[in-house]
């Protein structure tokens, strides 16, 4: 009895604290990359909460003109089990971040320089968008798992910085993901998906 009542004291108060809100017991969990638990807190050091180069601008010479330097948890092991992260993105001219998805986390974007144009697409049925033309210093929000992209809508380099709530966010990318998958969807189910004939599907496989 005496045990069942220090029970419930016990519940009540980790029900009180704060603490259980995180998703961790501990301060850090910092990764450990041999067992990939936690590494002894008494190992861990300053610079495994540290990461330096996000004044690097990324390299924007490719198809999208865009480049996303993360640093999730891979990069930050301090990270690991703290749902958080975040992303330099660079934009050159009229560069986009194509459609994607994060199947884990919120982002919230805050632009640096440049204006960028940004949605994001609601669920089925609606199907909703929502789209704003955002200048530096302006801050965006894209809920957890929805479709959304940016676009740079000037003539110079544009720079934002993301942060997501998740370690680890997880990237889809629309068109890679329908068109680009190893091995590819079916041909056949592409065709009635998207109501377009097989030479149009095998071009846009191509592409991805
Ligand atoms: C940027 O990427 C392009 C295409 O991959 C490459 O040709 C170019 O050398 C890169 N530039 C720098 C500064 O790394």
């Amino acid at each position: 009895m005496a045990n069942l009542s220090l029970l419930l004291a016990a519940i009540l108060a980790l029900s009180l604290s704060p603490v259980m809100e995180a998703t961790t017991l501990k301060d850090f969990c910092v990764t450990d990359p041999n067992s990939l638990g936690c590494k002894d807190p008494k190992l861990v050091e300053a610079s495994d909460f540290y990461f330096s180069g996000l004044h690097i601008a990324g390299n924007t010479t490719n198809p999208a003109g865009s480049k996303v330097t993360p640093v999730f948890a891979s990069q930050l092991p301090g990270l690991n089990t703290l749902d958080i992260s975040i992303a330099r993105i660079d934009y050159a001219p009229w560069g986009i971040n194509p459609p994607h998805t994060h199947p884990r986390a919120t982002e919230i974007l805050t632009v640096l320089d440049g204006s960028l144009e940004v949605g994001f697409i609601t669920s089925n049925p609606e199907n909703r968008h929502f789209r704003k033309v955002l200048q530096k210093g302006d801050v965006f929000v894209f809920p957890v798992g929805l479709i959304h992209y940016q676009r740079n809508v000037g003539y110079g380099n544009a720079v934002a910085i993301a942060a997501l709530s998740s370690q680890n966010p997880g990237v889809i990318t629309i068109g890679n993901a329908v068109f680009g998958s190893t091995p590819g969807i079916s041909s056949d189910i592409l065709d009635k998906a998207f109501q377009l004939d097989n030479p149009t599907i095998s071009y846009l496989q191509s592409k991805f």
